[in-house]
């Protein structure tokens, strides 16, 4: 059998401008870097985990101009003039947001490593959709996987999330 040997051509840096959780940030990235590793060795951002690094798990999702995006099949440099958010953008001062709040009252998180994830799926659903139906949500949430909870506790804490965000607008 012939061995065929990586390319020993180095691939260069270069340096890019990130705007993550409203901070830009700039950093040396290759071509070929994930955004999934930019936030969690280059920027520490470990809150958004790799699960199964094949975009079926949903447990990498971050938001990218409003949107949830895996990071995990994503290019660094795909979304250098972007809005980059992570969950730890989520907390206000020392309050967590509704959502997170919800996770833990309602029972969504049991061993917690799936949960950002499903918390930024819903943060960008939440956004275009003030009250949405559970259908909905299980929509929302569906290229999201829990091994833990079954799932019903988790779209009852994003109900309430929703109820939660709304009562306080009203406020
Ligand atoms: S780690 Fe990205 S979808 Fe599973
Ligand atoms: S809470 Fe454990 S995988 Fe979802």
């Amino acid at each position: 059998m012939t061995l065929i040997p990586f390319p020993s051509k180095k691939i260069s840096k270069k340096i890019v401008e990130f705007n993550i959780n409203n901070e830009i940030v700039e950093l040396a990235i290759r071509p070929n870097d994930l955004l999934l590793d930019v936030i969690r060795y280059k920027l520490n951002l470990t809150g958004t985990k790799r699960g199964c690094d094949m975009g079926t798990c949903g447990c990498c999702t971050v938001i990218i101009d409003d949107k949830p995006v895996l990071s995990c099949l994503t290019l660094a440099m795909q979304v250098q003039d972007k809005k980059i958010k992570t969950i730890e953008s989520l907390q206000e001062n020392e309050n967590m947001h509704p959502i997170q709040e919800c996770f833990h009252t309602e029972g969504g998180s049991q061993c917690g490593f799936c949960t950002p994830g499903f918390i930024m799926t819903s943060f960008a659903l939440l956004k275009e959709n003030k009250n949405p139906t559970k259908e909905e949500i299980k929509e929302a949430i569906s290229g999201n996987m829990c091994r833990c909870t079954g799932y019903i506790k988790i779209v009852d804490s994003i109900k309430k999330a929703s109820e939660k965000i709304r009562g306080k607008k009203s406020e």
